[in-house]
């Protein structure tokens, strides 16, 4: 068989040569503390589950959905203004099975093949597929520690701007936890708006953001939805990783050409999906406060236990995951986190996998309680990894 040149823009799977050393391992009756992938542990509430449940003993919920019902928009829309103190219209939301999917497809929607588009370095590695699947260049700005994790729209060379298609904007950041501030967000609009770029912003942790600072919707901003638009996700949030949902949300015509793109190849949210978005939207607000605090808890764990060890970990500002710069005896991410699982079993991911500024770090996500955290850093000290000489 013969596969498409596209295919070769994506490399091989970063996590195969662990993945096998894992099996090989378990295979010897080894287990593990898995830190690896970011999806919580936490039991996604029953008023969700049941709207699933009770949507999908109704024959009609199992037809093509073919649309976003009125009352999933409109819960959107009342969601929004209560949460975030922003007021939408109808058109300005169109759902998606995940941000990732329409991270993937966004490029499709923006770009003609060569386009330059601005990603942010490390970061979720969809943005960089999502270019890629729409035959664009990768331009990336640099969110490494020189620029405290966050964007520096001064750094991006004028003709790299001039020809920029879209950015991506993303914070609380995936991997390093970083956050924004009200004037970042202004001076990126700004700078979107100069260069006429549209802004995509991708807000999966809204609400997973520490040590009392808030999260907040992109669109809150003056000029926000004449640049652009926000993923929001619900995955995070209400622990709905699984359903797949998420809208895209803000410019009216980004979004009727996202939709125009997207209804080729669906049918619409399968509806007991969205009857279970619905009340997903309408959880009481301390529930998702008192699951941010114990990720926060979860995140003081790990970080203060490995600065006791003498791994000096930073705490992140936001998001499920910390980011952690490897031991000086090692230069390659990957091998430390082979030589990791070996040695202590925990399993984490390599930073070459964030992006070409990735490199040197390892991210752990914060599944698990903050007692198995206090563990993983005993396991980590035990093994000795720390102490070993380049
Ligand atoms: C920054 C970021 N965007 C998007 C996603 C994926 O979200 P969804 O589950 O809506 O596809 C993740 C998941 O880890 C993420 O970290």
């Amino acid at each position: 068989m013969q596969f498409s040149t596209r295919l070769d823009r994506f490399g091989d799977e970063v996590f195969s040569s662990l993945n096998e050393r894992r099996r090989e391992l378990e295979k010897q009756g080894r287990t593990f503390y898995d830190l690896s992938i970011g999806t919580p542990d936490f039991v996604t509430d029953e008023a969700i589950r049941k709207a699933l449940a009770d949507a999908a003993m109704d024959p009609q919920n199992w037809k093509y959905a073919l649309r976003d019902s009125d009352e999933l928009i409109n819960e959107v829309i009342r969601y929004y203004k209560e949460r975030f103190g922003v007021t939408l219209r109808a058109e300005q939301i169109a759902s998606c099975y995940g941000s990732q999917e329409g991270i993937g497809h966004i490029g499709m929607v923006l770009c003609n093949e060569g386009d330059t588009v601005l990603l942010p370095s490390p970061c979720y590695p969809v943005f960089i597929a999502g270019a890629k699947m729409a035959g664009a260049e990768p331009w990336y700005y640099d969110m490494s520690e020189r620029n405290h994790f966050l964007p520096n729209v001064g750094e991006i060379p004028e003709e790299v701007a001039q020809r920029a298609k879209y950015m991506i904007l993303s914070l609380p950041s995936n991997p390093m936890g970083s956050i924004g501030t009200e004037e970042l967000y202004r001076e990126v609009i700004d700078f979107a708006r100069k260069y006429d770029i549209v802004l995509i912003h991708d807000n999966a942790y809204s609400d997973i953001i520490y040590d009392g600072n808030e999260g907040g919707s992109f669109l809150r901003f003056d000029g926000a939805d004449e640049v652009g638009a926000e993923f929001f996700s619900l995955s995070k949030s209400f622990n709905l990783t699984g359903a797949r949902v998420s809208f895209l949300i803000g410019n009216p015509e980004l979004i009727a050409a996202f939709k125009k793109l997207r209804s080729q190849i669906d049918f619409g949210m399968f509806l007991p999906v969205q009857k279970a978005a619905i009340a997903a939207m309408r959880t009481e607000r301390a529930k998702v406060k008192a699951q941010c605090a114990e990720y926060q808890a979860r995140r003081d764990a790990l970080c203060e236990g490995m600065q006791e060890i003498g791994w000096n970990i930073e705490k992140n500002k936001g998001s499920m995951f910390v980011w952690a710069k490897i031991p000086d005896a090692y230069s390659d991410s990957m091998t430390f986190c082979l030589d990791l699982m070996d040695r202590a079993g925990v399993v984490c991911t390599p930073g070459s996998s964030f992006g070409p500024l990735g490199e040197g770090y390892v991210r752990f996500a914060l599944v698990l309680p903050a007692e198995k955290m206090r563990e993983v850093c005993q396991a980590v000290k035990q093994s000795g990894i720390l102490s070993r000489k380049g």
